[in-house]
């Protein structure tokens, strides 16, 4: 199935760049970008995003490795705004 009709990318070339991406680091952060630098490629109208997006979140490969999860720094300063 085409997703990107302005780079004719399919959802296997999606699939196909995260396993590639995903067995050469294993630490890698992929995506949507990466993917089509991957593909060599450029997206032109961003139309395709939500559905490429949609792809990609169907590949097992995509997780963030467990050891880079709860990295976000939280704001200490934050004030909790109750009801
Ligand atoms: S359809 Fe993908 S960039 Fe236009």
């Amino acid at each position: 199935m085409i997703v990107c009709s302005c780079q004719s990318i399919s959802d296997k070339d999606i699939h196909a760049a995260i396993d590639w991406m995903r067995a050469s680091d294993v630490h890698a952060i992929i995506t949507p970008g990466k993917i089509y630098r991957a593909l060599g490629k450029t997206p032109d109208c961003g139309g395709c995003m939500k559905l490429f997006v949609q792809k990609m979140r169907q590949n097992d490969n995509l997780e963030i490795p467990l050891e880079l999860r709860g990295l976000r720094a939280t704001n200490p300063h934050r004030k909790e705004v109750s009801s």
